[in-house]
């Protein structure tokens, strides 16, 4: 299976100009050779104008709500994010969960409703604490998951992000990550037989050009979700050029 490469860029940049910069960067380096499994996931507001400038790559939402339209100050929904051609959604983020209080039963509903409006979802989940019993994490993926329709399930993406790496610098061990994701796709394949054979399942956490190949490696880990490199030219070609490597 290729591997996929999701780059998450948060609350940046601050201009559209610098995220056609950003985009651009990813586009026009021509080692590149899968960018159809490179997924990208700006701020809404820059959202439209990228998805028609590099019609290359993919694109998504960080977040979404799962109303269609009405009286939900601030939000922005599927069928908005549909119109403008983005096809990726991003759920439970652990700083969406920290910050703006998602938890696994709107997670849950969040990614039931995209999957129903066609979108590829990527769910995130993983312990706090270093050293938190992954049991934790498997029961955060089954809540997250629960009810999943077998017949859309091949656009499903979980990212195991252990939260004490995002964005510390300290990537977890990738030989321990491995072992995670595949007590995850244990989980997922009681949940639903063999037809979680096509979730995709990510490593997410301080990932960088130096570790990728550590990462990507690994028989069960099917791509990463990157943060911080993902903002770096060179750290997130590099990235790529691994990824495609495999
Ligand atoms: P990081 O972020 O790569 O900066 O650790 C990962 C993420 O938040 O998805």
């Amino acid at each position: 299976m290729t591997k996929l490469v999701i780059g998450n860029w948060k609350l940046n940049p601050v201009s559209l100009a610098e995220a056609e910069s950003l985009a651009g960067s990813v586009v026009g380096n021509k080692s590149y050779l899968e960018l159809k499994n490179v997924v990208l996931l700006p701020p809404f507001i820059f959202l439209e104008e990228l998805v028609k400038k590099f019609p290359q790559l993919q694109w998504g939402a960080q977040d979404f709500f799962w109303a269609r339209e009405g009286a939900y100050t601030g939000e922005i929904s599927l069928e908005m994010l549909k119109n403008i051609g983005a096809k990726w959604v991003l759920v439970g983020h652990s700083e969406r969960r920290r910050y703006f209080g998602e938890t696994d039963q709107s997670v849950n509903k969040k990614m039931s409703a995209a999957l129903a409006q066609n979108f590829n979802v990527i769910v995130a989940v993983g312990e706090l604490q270093k050293g938190d019993s992954s049991n934790l994490v498997t029961a955060s993926l089954k809540e997250s998951i629960s009810g999943a329709s077998p017949k859309h399930i091949d656009r499903l993406v979980i990212a195991y992000e252990p939260v004490w790496a995002i964005g510390t610098g300290e990537a977890d061990d990738p030989v321990r990550s491995n072992r995670i994701i595949s007590e995850l796709k244990q989980t997922a394949f009681k949940m639903f037989g063999s037809a979680s054979g096509q979730i995709r399942f990510l490593y997410g956490g301080s990932l960088t050009g130096a570790n990728a190949e550590q990462f990507l490696g690994q028989e069960y880990i099917d791509g990463a979700l990157v943060g911080g490199a993902s903002l770096k030219t060179d750290d997130f070609g590099e990235i790529i050029n691994i990824a495609s490597r495999f």
